[in-house]
């Protein structure tokens, strides 16, 4: 059985008043309970060892992230190093600055253009998220999702592989909303999106009858500090994105506030333990504890929950796939 949610839902969390801050090592977390103290791991932080020249916070520049601590070179090696400056007890790394999530992206777009250059139907394991996600059995046939929108999409989206297995669920419209969208149209020839209004099937054999939107920015934008105007869909899809973000708190308050009341969500990410956290590497600068999983999930009711997924063998790997309704 899985152990969910082990947390009382708490409403702060889904509260975006107050920006979160980096900046100091004893503030408390907002939209956690204040109790919990920020306690990031500064002491071995270069950033830190000359805080008089240099500050520590989303805006850090990328120069000056990583370095030495006492005059030796991070064990680390740097970046993993910078990783752990961010690093909180209860949270793992859920925020990074904006520089190293820049450096992270472009590596991760360099990857994808490398790699996607040919035009079949080319996919990120979509079919490991199928049978962790059985199929989406639970879901009745011929069920109409309304308008959905896909977070942090990748270039070629989980969506079409859904509709792939599941031909029989009915869509209106579909919003492409991913941060490297503009390059990926541009660069990756088989980027399901390509034409900018259409999605491209699964199995390479036309369009989908559907209109799509794409908008290429980060999943913290979708709060729209104007709550009356917030936008809002009937279904969202987010896959494997939780490692890639820049603030994991804005990033699920986003999906959160972007999903209609009783809206459906169809979420996988993975979470980490303390020895794991700061294994992160050049694409993955953020890593995350499974409380902020159950924090986010706790606003759901849950339809489906698979914590025992096989991750293609790949050891060590633990997270949630979850289809869930908005409460
Ligand atoms: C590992 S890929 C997964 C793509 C897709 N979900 C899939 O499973 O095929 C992670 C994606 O997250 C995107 N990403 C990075 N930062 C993000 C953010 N702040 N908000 C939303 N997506 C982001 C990256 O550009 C990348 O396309």
């Amino acid at each position: 059985m899985c152990e969910y949610p082990t947390l009382s839902p708490r409403i702060s969390f889904f509260s975006f008043s107050q920006p979160l801050t980096l900046q100091s090592t004893n503030q408390p977390i907002n939209r956690f309970s204040a109790a919990e103290s920020n306690r990031w791991f500064t002491s071995n932080c270069p950033n830190l060892a000359s805080s008089s020249s240099k500050t520590f916070n989303v805006d850090t520049p990328f120069e000056q992230i990583g370095g030495e601590v006492s005059g030796s070179t991070c064990p680390q090696g740097l970046l993993a190093c910078a990783y752990l400056c961010y690093s909180h007890d209860s949270y793992g790394v859920a925020a990074v600055p904006k520089s190293l999530w820049a450096h992270a992206q472009k590596a991760e777009a360099d990857l994808w253009q490398g790699i996607g250059g040919g035009d079949s139907g080319s996919n990120d394991r979509a079919a490991e998220h199928w049978r962790s996600f059985d199929s989406l059995s639970c879901l009745p046939k011929g069920m109409q999702l309304g308008t959905v929108i896909e977070v942090g999409a990748g270039p070629w989206t989980q969506l079409k592989g859904f509709l792939h297995i599941r031909p029989d669920l009915e869509i209106k419209q579909f919003t492409v909303w991913e941060p490297s969208a503009d390059r990926y149209m541009k660069e990756v020839s088989s980027c399901s999106y390509r034409s900018g209004d259409t999605l491209r099937k699964f199995d390479g054999s036309g369009m989908h009858p559907f209109p799509v939107n794409v908008i290429s920015t980060g999943g913290e934008s979708l709060i729209n500090p104007d709550s009356s105007a917030q936008q809002q869909y009937d279904t969202l899809v987010s896959i494997n994105v939780i490692e890639h973000v820049q603030d994991v708190f804005q990033y699920l308050t986003g999906l959160y506030v972007s999903l209609k009341p009783r809206g459906l969500l169809i979420f996988h990410d993975r979470y980490y333990s303390n020895d794991q956290i700061t294994n992160g590497d050049i694409y993955h600068p953020v890593r995350i504890k499974k409380k902020i999983l159950d924090h986010f999930l706790s606003g759901f009711e849950i339809i489906y929950n698979n914590c025992n997924a096989d991750y293609d063998g790949r050891k060590g790997d633990q997270g949630y796939y979850v289809i869930a309704r908005k409460k």
